[in-house]
């Protein structure tokens, strides 16, 4: 399977894309919201860590009514350096620039492979494909790279580690938003031999954006996902049926809660959808930090949360390791494998 990446540049002067590309949308069905992006709730995560008692107290609510109006926010004072996340961003640019050869030796033939890029989302069941090439690579417990370009494995190895100290900071909080303890997710979901895997998309320009799709509407799969990106924009989260724009913000994460999450707080928080356009000019590049319970964790509601509730538990337990496969071996699709439980 090609990449977009050389798609666009073997074909000089591409002004449509392939039929296989193309999506039929509606624009009516899409309403894209007038609020404002800075609506999107805003975490100051050095009040988490460092602030005062009731600095933390308030900052622990706010993540809380983020999670259950939004399950999307942008996090500000996160303590990873700006310097690494610009490192980061260019060492994945490196990658993609690599040679379509040198790529290949990542192909990765089975969809777990700790190190695997391609494009689109998975090709043997997307009915459209996506403007979309990726890398994706499972570095945690056991940490994984690519030896090309030379720089990439000790950039990824100190952003995965920073990263992984801002999601334990963050899981702390939601936790405690529950009302449960502050180490509940950490220990109930087993995140300690949990994946964390790094997906860095690529999106070239693309002749027709109106037509194509970089990434459909989906909720993520794990518990958490933190997100950097390169500046051009093209992300939107789904906010009461409507699309909110995510521009890029210098030196901030997006966070989204996912699918585990959701479950997890028998449903009070919910997993956002969000999508990603693409667009004629700019090449735009996103890289995700994903964090997910370990593969054998049974992930159901909190027993607590549930006892609080009258309506008994929203969700049934499901393994992670087959939720995980459910989820991509589907199309992506909304929040359909959620839908299944
Ligand atoms: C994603 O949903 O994994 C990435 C979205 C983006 O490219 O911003
Ligand atoms: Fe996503």
């Amino acid at each position: 399977m090609i990449s977009i990446k050389a798609l666009v540049a073997e074909s000089t002067g591409l002004t449509s894309i392939p039929p296989s590309y193309t999506f039929t949308r509606s624009p009516d069905d899409e309403p894209v919201s007038d609020d404002p992006e800075d609506s999107i709730p805003i975490v100051d995560f050095s009040l988490l860590t460092s602030g005062t008692p009731d600095q933390r107290s308030k900052t622990i609510d706010q993540l809380g009514k983020a999670c259950q109006d939004w399950g999307f926010f942008r996090v500000i004072n996160h303590g990873v350096p700006e310097s690494l996340m610009k490192a980061m961003t260019d060492a994945c640019g490196e990658f993609f620039n690599l040679t379509e050869e040198e790529k290949r030796e990542y192909g990765g033939k089975y969809l777990l492979d700790p190190i695997r890029c391609g494009t689109s989302f998975n090709t043997s069941v997307d009915k459209v494909l996506f403007w979309r090439d990726f890398l994706r690579i499972v570095v945690h417990p056991q940490f994984h790279s690519p030896t090309k370009p030379p720089a990439f494995r000790e950039i990824s190895l100190e952003y995965t580690k920073r990263t992984r100290e801002l999601s334990k900071g963050l899981l702390k909080g939601i936790s405690m938003s529950l009302g449960l303890g502050d180490t509940y997710i950490e220990n109930a979901l087993n995140l300690e031999s949990g994946l964390q895997i790094l997906i860095t998309n690529l999106y070239p320009p693309c002749p027709e954006p109106e037509l194509a799709m970089g990434l459909p509407p989906h909720s993520d799969h794990g518990l958490l996902t933190l997100l950097i990106q390169n500046g051009i924009s093209g992300l939107q989260v789904q906010h009461q049926s409507k699309w909110v724009n995510v521009n890029s913000t210098p030196n901030a994460f997006v966070v989204n809660i996912g699918d585990q999450m959701e479950i997890m707080s028998n449903g009070k928080y919910k997993s956002a959808v969000h999508r990603a356009f693409v667009n004629e000019k700019a090449t735009r590049m996103s890289i995700a930090a994903f964090f997910t319970p370990s593969l054998d964790t049974i992930v159901s509601p909190a027993p607590e949360l549930v006892h609080r509730e009258t309506n008994g538990p929203a969700y049934t337990g499901i393994k992670y390791q087959d939720y995980m496969q459910l989820h991509l071996s589907n199309q992506l699709d909304g929040k359909t494998s959620l839908d299944h439980l």
